[in-house]
């Protein structure tokens, strides 16, 4: 999400005649588009913040803006005086960027319609910003505020435009997509009619209290679909979930991805899961390690409780000692890459068609992603956007590794 706002500010200021530059030195203005969702993300912002004022203060960097969530969290205020920041920007109204940089107002980009960047061989396409849940946890509904969901029409229109421009893979980007609702229509007749306008679709995130077992079918029965999962479960235990206030039961969770499994066997799940919770007991952690056994993730996020000033789990008792939640958190880590090292084995010795998403490196090895979502190393100088076949030779608990691809595609 961050990214695909980085490339619309950055489409924004190139309209107003600004390029872009590598280094700090060499810029006029500097905007950090921030993420505010856990402390590591604020820490690393204070980091550049600190050398971009000493850079300013030696005339090398003229101007600097602080946009996104950072931007959007009453704590911006404090940094914007002790960094000394020209310009602070929540997410919904990145259209005074353009007022700042010297173009016309553009009030209406602080809703989702402001198509991203065109041209480019893969593109995000946002159908929908905010979040209507309150997890205990998360600071999004505050820096982001409540769902708004856009036309379906317009999604489709910029989908057909960027098909046109030459655009192979469409990322559908939300904090819960599949909450996604518009004129009577519901996330799955969305993805059905984008899957019919793009030759290959993928989306994140998904809540699993919206996932509809007729989206998991149509993964597995539209071509155009990878065959990839997102469904962050957070938790394995009922009584987390609920302190958390997810609105599901692992029980439910755990039939979501029979169906999953049934409907695309060869697909990947992958999860987000908050180990250290204030009031998490060694017998929830057990119950999400068999969670985590009995699901099989072929990836997964593991984060450590991070407090947010302002969500209801900041100030809850219970707080998880520093040391077990390292323990929990590499038990967790440990379970996942056993699981996943294991299906990605599988996968040795069949040939697959593979979308290359990055061009190869010096090393000669590009990356790519398999039609059922595993990412694949492999050697070729085929561009971004290719497709090419090879055989898996081995695998790693995160990526496969192909052997030489034979005739593209
Ligand atoms: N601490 C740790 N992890 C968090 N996440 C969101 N808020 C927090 C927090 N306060 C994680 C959740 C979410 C992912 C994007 O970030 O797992 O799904
Ligand atoms: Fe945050 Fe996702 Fe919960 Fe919304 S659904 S509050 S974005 S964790």
């Amino acid at each position: 999400m961050n990214v695909h706002d980085s490339d619309r500010m950055r489409r924004m200021i190139q309209d107003a005649g600004y390029a872009e530059v590598q280094r700090y030195e060499d810029a006029d203005l500097v905007i950090l588009n921030t993420c505010y969702v856990r402390e590591n993300a604020v820490d690393r912002v204070k980091g550049h913040l600190g050398e971009l004022n000493r850079l300013r203060r030696e005339g090398r960097v003229k101007k600097v803006a602080l946009t996104g969530c950072i931007g959007a969290a009453e704590e911006s205020a404090a940094l914007r005086q002790t960094y000394d920041i020209d310009l602070v920007l929540g997410t919904h109204n990145t259209y005074e960027l353009a007022e700042f940089v010297g173009l016309p107002t553009m009030r209406e980009t602080y809703t989702p319609e402001l198509p991203g960047t065109e041209g480019g061989h893969s593109a995000f396409v946002t159908i929908m910003t905010g979040c209507n849940y309150q997890c205990s946890y998360c600071i999004v509904p505050t820096v982001r505020g409540r769902m708004i969901c856009r036309p379906m029409g317009s999604v489709i229109g910029e989908i057909e435009n960027l098909v046109a421009g030459g655009t192979g893979y469409v990322t559908l980007l939300g904090q819960t997509v599949d909450a996604w609702r518009h004129e009577g229509k519901r996330f799955c007749d969305l993805l059905e009619a984008v899957s019919e306008c793009a030759p290959r679709v993928w989306f994140t995130t998904s809540h699993p209290s919206n996932m509809e077992d007729r989206t998991l079918r149509a993964i597995g029965e539209r071509d155009t679909i990878v065959k990839r999962l997102h469904l962050p479960v957070q938790s394995g235990s009922d009584r987390m979930l609920k302190v958390m206030h997810r609105g599901y039961k692992a029980e439910r969770y755990r039939r979501k991805i029979e169906v999953f499994r049934e409907a695309a066997p060869d697909g990947t799940l992958s999860t987000d899961i908050i180990v250290g919770h204030p009031g998490e007991t060694e017998d929830d952690h057990e119950q999400t390690l068999r969670l985590v056994e009995e699901c099989a993730f072929d990836s997964a996020y593991i984060f450590k409780f991070s407090p947010r000033r302002g969500t209801e789990a900041a100030s809850q008792p219970g707080i998880v000692p520093d040391g077990v939640v390292q323990r929990r958190f590499l038990e967790v880590l440990r379970q996942v890459e056993q699981n996943a090292f294991r299906r990605n084995q599988r996968k040795v010795g069949g040939e697959e068609e593979i979308y290359i998403r990055h061009g190869s490196t010096e090393d000669g090895k590009a990356i790519g992603e398999t039609w059922s979502g595993h990412a694949v190393h492999v050697n070729t100088d085929a561009a971004p956007g290719d497709y090419v076949k090879a055989r898996i030779e081995s695998a790693g608990p995160h990526v496969l590794y192909a052997g030489e691809p034979g005739t593209p595609v």
